[in-house]
C-alpha cells in the first residue's frame, strides 16, 4: 500500500514536471466575452482573437459567458487557474463601471493582470428607421413628446449602452424605458426589427446596421466624426454639445499568471494591432487603436486605475443600481 502510495505520487511529480515545462501555450486558449455573440465586445473579440492565435501558434476560442453587464462572464476569468489559458476581454463598463455598481465578488484590479489596451470607439445615436425624426433636434423633441411609450435597448444596468442612454436622457431632460439584454447585439435585432426606438451603442456594432439602411444614426459621441462614416455629424454639430462617451477595450488574465506567459500574450496583442489587415478591420468599425507604449500591461493598468478613480464617484453620485 506504502510502495503503491509512494509509486503514485512518483508519478504525479513527473507529470506536474512535464507540464511545468510545456512551452506556452501549448493547447487551446479561451477567451471569455462577457456579453451576447454577434454585439460590440464579441466582434472585437473575434478580430483579435483570430490574429493572437496566429501570432501564438495555437487557436483562441470565444466563449460568451453572459449576463449582469458582463459581471458574470469577468467573475469566471477571476476564479480561473492563472494560467493563460482563459482570457478576459472587457471594457470600460465591465472593468470600471461594473465596480462602483455590482457587488461583485472580485476586485477589478487586484484579481486581474493586465495584458493590452485595446481598441476604443465611441457610440452612435441610433433609432429605428420608420422614427419620423430627420436630425438629432427632431429626434430629441420626438422623444420629448412621446417619452412614455419609448423603450432603449441597453446591455444591461452599466453596461455602456445603459450608461449612454442615462446621459442621453440627463442632458436632453427626457425619459423612456430601458429594456435589458444580454448584449447590444441582440438589442440591435430588435431595433432593427422595430422592437425598440432608440439606442445609445458603440459604433462597432451600429455602423453596419447604419450602411446597410436597417437604423437611423444621428450623432456620434465624439469631438470628431468618424473617417468610416464621415456623414454622420458630431454631437457637437447635431445638437449636444460635449455629450462624448468612448468605450475602450482590453485584455485581461487571472491575477498570479506567471510572467513569461503575460510577456507573450501582450507581445501578441501588440503583433496583431500592427497587422494592416486587422488595423482596416478596426477602422471599418470606427475603433481606433491605442498607441503602441498603451499597448503593454502596464499601459492598460495606469488607463484602468485613471479610470476608475475618475468614474467611480461619478456613477455613485448618480444612483445607477444592478438590476
Ligand atoms: C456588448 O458587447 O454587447 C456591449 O459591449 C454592451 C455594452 O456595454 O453596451
Amino acid at each position: 500500500m506504502r510502495n503503491a502510495f509512494l509509486a503514485a505520487a512518483i508519478v504525479g511529480v513527473i507529470s506536474i514536471g512535464t507540464a511545468a515545462a510545456e512551452p506556452y501555450p501549448s493547447r487551446t486558449i479561451t477567451m471569455v466575452v462577457p456579453f451576447a455573440a454577434g454585439g460590440p465586445t464579441d466582434t472585437v473579440a473575434r478580430i483579435i482573437g483570430e490574429r493572437m492565435g496566429r501570432a501564438l501558434g495555437q487557436t483562441i476560442i470565444i466563449e460568451n459567458v453572459t449576463g449582469a453587464a458582463g459581471s458574470i462572464g469577468v467573475g469566471r476569468v477571476a476564479r480561473a487557474a492563472p494560467d493563460g489559458y482563459t482570457l478576459s476581454i472587457g471594457h470600460w463598463s465591465t472593468h470600471v463601471v461594473n465596480g462602483a455598481i455590482y457587488p461583485l465578488t472580485y476586485d477589478l484590479l487586484k484579481d486581474f493582470d493586465p495584458i493590452s489596451l485595446l481598441p476604443s470607439n465611441p457610440q452612435l445615436i441610433v433609432a429605428r428607421k420608420g422614427i419620423p425624426a430627420n436630425d438629432l433636434k427632431e429626434l430629441i423633441a420626438w422623444v420629448k413628446q412621446n417619452q412614455d411609450k419609448i423603450t432603449g435597448g441597453t446591455a444591461g444596468a452599466g453596461s455602456a449602452s445603459h450608461i449612454g442612454e442615462i446621459y442621453f436622457q440627463q442632458f436632453t431632460g427626457t425619459s423612456f424605458t430601458f429594456v435589458p439584454y444580454r448584449g447590444t447585439g441582440p438589442a440591435m435585432l430588435d431595433l432593427v426589427a422595430g422592437h425598440l426606438d432608440i439606442m445609445c451603442d458603440q459604433s462597432s456594432n451600429s455602423l453596419p446596421q447604419v450602411r446597410a439602411g436597417q437604423v437611423k444614426a444621428y450623432a456620434v459621441t465624439a469631438p470628431k466624426r468618424l473617417a468610416a462614416a464621415p456623414e454622420i455629424p458630431t454631437v457637437d454639430e447635431a445638437g449636444l454639445p460635449g455629450f462624448y462617451i468612448s468605450v475602450w477595450h482590453g485584455l485581461w488574465v487571472p491575477h498570479g499568471t506567471p510572467p513569461d506567459v503575460i510577456a507573450k500574450l501582450a507581445a501578441a496583442v501588440r503583433e496583431s494591432l500592427a497587422d494592416p489587415e486587422v488595423q482596416k478591420r478596426f477602422a471599418d468599425l470606427g475603433q481606433e487603436i491605442p498607441p503602441v507604449e498603451q499597448q503593454t500591461p502596464e499601459g492598460l493598468h495606469a488607463h484602468q486605475k485613471a479610470e476608475i478613480e475618475k468614474w467611480w464617484p461619478i456613477i455613485k453620485a448618480a444612483g445607477i443600481k444592478a438590476e
